[in-house]
């Protein structure tokens, strides 16, 4: 089944603005950068996929299977749509969870045309039954369909386009080796530079027409968990603000104040991040404390802590992963100025 971008955690009451997994897909479109020269940061990836792009446009042939990691909010999706753009083919949208029976997966498949891309996000919740029908469709374009039950039951094989497939995921280790050993290429996205949010905040800001101060940019991409989406997403609720409360421009004073009231610190923590450190200081003497006591403590899925919050706070250096758990760091009884007991000098 080919889902549509719109995702349930939409809804204004559960909004939680910083939240990576919370897409905005009118913003998402008109922000999204086309090509891969707009593409701002990660130099490295850019790279791979442009040589595989030109390589593939060369032969005139389909592109490698491509699968895409990283932290929600990095712009994977983005470089799917920048790859179809760049080969000149369709895309075509699903996810792990829309590909519920072979069936759908099938009629997916034989919809394709030659070199068309089908971007499949959260690839890494695909079922065994499923994953086991795209081994031969991504290594030999071939379709094995078992029809009938029983002993009469006879396979047939049905010759596929030759397409490509890109694959999300948050965490490629969620996904299984044989079908990780079937992408050509497998590209980690990590964290940007505050620079680089500086830049993506700056043609976010220039495409949406507002004017802006530099301390206004610089400011909203030290809180932006150096995540495109939240950068974006920051801004407008700025913006929003600087409308009815100031001029209309964006300046640091009126930015101060938005964030004053969306309630995000300096380094763009809000209410459910510091629960999360102050509980590991508090309840658990700094850590080490189980992924899974830290999520029933929090009353937080293991999934989001894993996804959304511990990334950013390992970046940031607040938190440590140790073989026993996570661990309060120094950096974190800072922010937070509480005490630590097993290092009273701070
Ligand atoms: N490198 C980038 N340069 C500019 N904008 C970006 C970049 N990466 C992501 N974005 C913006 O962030 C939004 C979220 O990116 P997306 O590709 O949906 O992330 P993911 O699929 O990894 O969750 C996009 O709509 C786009 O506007
Ligand atoms: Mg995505």
């Amino acid at each position: 089944m080919i889902a549509s971008s719109k995702s349930k955690t939409e809804s204004e009451k559960d909004e939680n603005i910083l939240s990576p997994l919370q897409k905005d897909a009118s913003l998402d479109s008109q922000l999204r950068p086309k090509t891969l020269s707009e593409y701002i940061g990660q130099e490295k990836i850019k790279e791979n996929l442009n040589v595989l792009i030109r390589a593939a446009k060369g032969r005139g042939e389909n592109i490698e299977h491509v699968l895409f990691y990283g932290p929600p909010g990095l712009g994977k999706t983005t470089l799917a749509y920048i790859m179809a753009n760049e080969m000149g083919v369709n895309i075509k949208i699903t996810s792990g969870p829309a590909i519920e029976r072979v069936g759908d997966l099938a009629s997916i498949l034989t919809n394709l045309a030659e070199n068309d891309i089908l971007f499949i996000d959260e690839i890494h919740r695909l079922n065994k039954n499923i994953e086991e029908v795209l081994y031969p469709a991504m290594e030999e374009f071939a379709l094995d369909l078992i029809l009938g039950k029983g002993p009469g039951a006879r396979s047939m094989r049905i010759s596929l386009p030759h397409f490509t497939i890109i694959g999300a995921t948050t965490r490629a280790g969620l996904i299984s080796s044989p079908l990780r050993d079937r992408f050509g290429m497998i590209q980690r996205l990590d964290f940007y530079e505050q620079d680089e949010i500086e830049k993506i905040l700056r043609r976010s800001a220039n495409i949406l027409g507002l004017e802006f101060e530099s301390a206004a940019i610089i400011e909203l991409a030290k809180r932006s968990r150096f995540t495109p989406r939240i950068a974006n997403r920051l801004l407008k609720r700025v913006r929003d603000f600087a409308e009815v409360h100031g001029s209309g421009k964006l300046t640091s004073e009126t930015a101060a104040q938005a964030f004053e009231l969306l309630q995000i610190d300096s380094v763009g923590l809000d209410k459910n991040d510091i629960r999360i450190i102050e509980t590991i200081i508090d309840k658990f003497a700094g850590g080490p404390v189980g992924l899974k006591t830290l999520a029933l403590s929090t009353s937080e899925e293991e999934d989001t802590i894993e996804d959304v919050y511990e990334p950013y706070l390992l970046r940031l250096g607040f938190i440590n992963r140790t073989p026993k758990g996570r661990e309060a760091t120094d950096a974190a009884y800072r922010h937070t100025g509480k005490k630590n007991a097993k290092n009273p000098l701070l």
